[in-house]
């Protein structure tokens, strides 16, 4: 087959933008072109200084600052960009369906399939098309039936290609990931579509680490890899409340069993509740996948992943109240963070606006700070669930620039997110500001606690 010489991709969000922009680092002779429709989006890509681009990630400006203007390339003129490429990777947004069957639970596909029915229409010659977005099993079906049925001759291949990385290690996944998936059609030209996006992939990554599936395989591997990641999340979480009921410390339990060479040591940090764009709405998509088939034990089984997580999101925002007198109503809260992790902009189901949103129905007036996070967004997360009105988040909730000035006249922190900066504050010039007793919940065991029990704090952590 021949090699690929230029790149489309659809959609310049979390995996698009990150995931070109080193494609396009690794393989200088192929030209990739991010399209999506959000002019602000394109403009904040293409801004002319890299710290302003729309994606934090440690290191990605550097990777576009190399690549750009080179041979990768952000624009709006989607159509264009599809028909000069040989291969075009969708890596649009596929959320939980907020309406119709499957409402809550099954993945929008809405977006995908205007991506296929545009590459359709605009396509004048043979493409080999990626799913890049995390899609439920047999999508790929739809997908084909759409691209083989235009009746003008063009030829489509259909590769499933799931993207691994995590938010806040998105370059350092992306430059040495511990595999690529490709899934393709098992026919001849199947295999010779998959091999073209190999040698794409082979520029960098060892061809040991790329694997080669059918399409099938493929989708749902990526669907069992999040509901699995997320199921350790929710399992350390389930016994951090057993700890804390029996003076067991779950860091010590997580080290113990960690050390078990088939448990592994990573992904278990207990925490106020996962986050992020992918573990609920991936899981929620395989819950209905299961149910679709009437497998019902199947689907309750994982669905209890998610029932878990939102347990340990309440229980937090339960145990600020009692400890705060059983009334937070009047009283100031300060969250450290507002990002589902650290070294991300990305507050996609963080746990922060569901605590939030709790200790606002108790009438609790907050303060926020998050280093990457602006008043905007945060506003903007609270307006989404709808419980109360835009006004009255605005009055209830105030964004600042300085951790400092968050803190001071607070009845008690919340840390809801584990940015590195928040383990060197002056934590005695925080305590001196607030009011007293000084409580501190960390939701994800930052700070030292003797420390800061020393200093005068009353501090809750997870699982201790
Ligand atoms: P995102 O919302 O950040 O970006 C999606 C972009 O697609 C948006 O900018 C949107 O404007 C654009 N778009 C939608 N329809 C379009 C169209 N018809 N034409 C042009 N542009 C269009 O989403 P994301 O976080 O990048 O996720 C994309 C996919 O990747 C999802 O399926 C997700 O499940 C999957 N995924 C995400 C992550 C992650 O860490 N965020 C990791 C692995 C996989
Ligand atoms: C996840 C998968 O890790 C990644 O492979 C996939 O491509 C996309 O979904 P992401 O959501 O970006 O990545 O971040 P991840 O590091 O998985 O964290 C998800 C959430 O779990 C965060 O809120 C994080 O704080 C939380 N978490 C993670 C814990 O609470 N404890 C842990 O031990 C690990």
């Amino acid at each position: 087959s021949k090699p690929i010489t230029k790149i489309c991709c659809i959609g310049a969000g979390y995996v698009g933008g990150p995931t070109m922009a080193v494609i396009a680092q690794k393989c200088p002779h192929i030209q990739v072109t991010v399209v999506d429709l959000n002019q602000a989006r394109i403009s904040a890509w293409n801004d002319p200084d890299t710290n302003n681009i729309p994606v934090y990630e440690p290191g990605l400006s550097e990777v576009v600052a190399e690549a750009r203007g080179r041979n990768l390339f952000f624009s709006t003129e989607v159509d264009e960009a599809i028909a000069g490429a040989e291969m075009i990777f969708i890596s649009v947004n596929t959320p939980t369906k907020t309406y119709g069957s499957g409402k809550g639970m099954a993945a929008d596909l809405k977006y995908i399939e205007l991506c296929a029915r545009q590459i359709a229409r605009v396509s004048k010659t043979d493409k080999i098309i990626v799913e890049k977005s995390t899609l439920p099993v047999r999508t790929a079906e739809a997908v084909k039936s759409i691209l083989q049925n235009t009746g003008n001759g063009v030829q489509f291949q259909i590769l499933s290609n799931p993207e691994f990385l995590a938010e806040g290690t998105a370059v350092e996944d992306l430059h040495a990931p511990d595999r690529i998936l490709i899934g393709g059609d098992t026919t001849e030209e199947g295999q010779q579509a998959i091999a073209a996006l190999v040698e794409v992939y082979a520029n960098w990554v060892p061809t040991d680490r790329i694997l080669t599936t059918n399409l099938w395989s493929s989708e749902l591997s990526k669907l069992t890899a999040n509901a699995f990641l997320a199921q350790r999340v929710s399992s350390i979480n389930a016994l951090s409340e057993l700890c804390e009921r029996t003076g067991a410390d779950v860091s010590e339990v997580a080290r113990s069993i960690g050390t078990d060479s088939r448990i592994g040591p990573k992904f278990l940090n207990a925490s106020v509740g996962f986050g992020g764009s992918c573990f609920q709405k991936d899981i929620l998509n395989l819950v209905y996948i299961a149910r679709s088939y009437g497998l019902q034990q199947v689907a309750d089984y994982w669905e209890q992943v998610i029932i878990m997580n939102d347990h340990q999101k309440r229980r937090f925002a339960t145990n600020i109240v009692r400890t705060l007198y059983n009334t937070v109503s009047g009283k100031k809260i300060a969250f450290l963070g507002w990002a589902f992790k650290k070294d991300t902009n990305d507050t996609r189901e963080s746990a922060a606006i569901y605590v939030a949103d709790d200790l606002l129905n108790e009438q609790a007036n907050i303060t926020v700070y998050d280093p990457k996070v602006g008043e905007a967004q945060i506003q903007y997360d609270l307006n989404y669930l709808a419980t109360r009105s835009a006004e009255q988040n605005k009055e209830l909730v105030t964004v600042i620039t300085d951790p400092y000035e968050t803190c001071k006249d607070a009845h008690a922190i919340a840390i809801m997110t584990e940015w590195d900066e928040f383990k060197t504050y002056d934590w005695q010039r925080i305590y001196d500001n607030m009011i007293k007793p000084a409580f501190l919940f960390d939701g994800r065991n930052v700070v030292d606690k003797k420390k800061l029990t020393d200093i005068g704090f009353k501090v809750y952590t997870i699982g201790k």
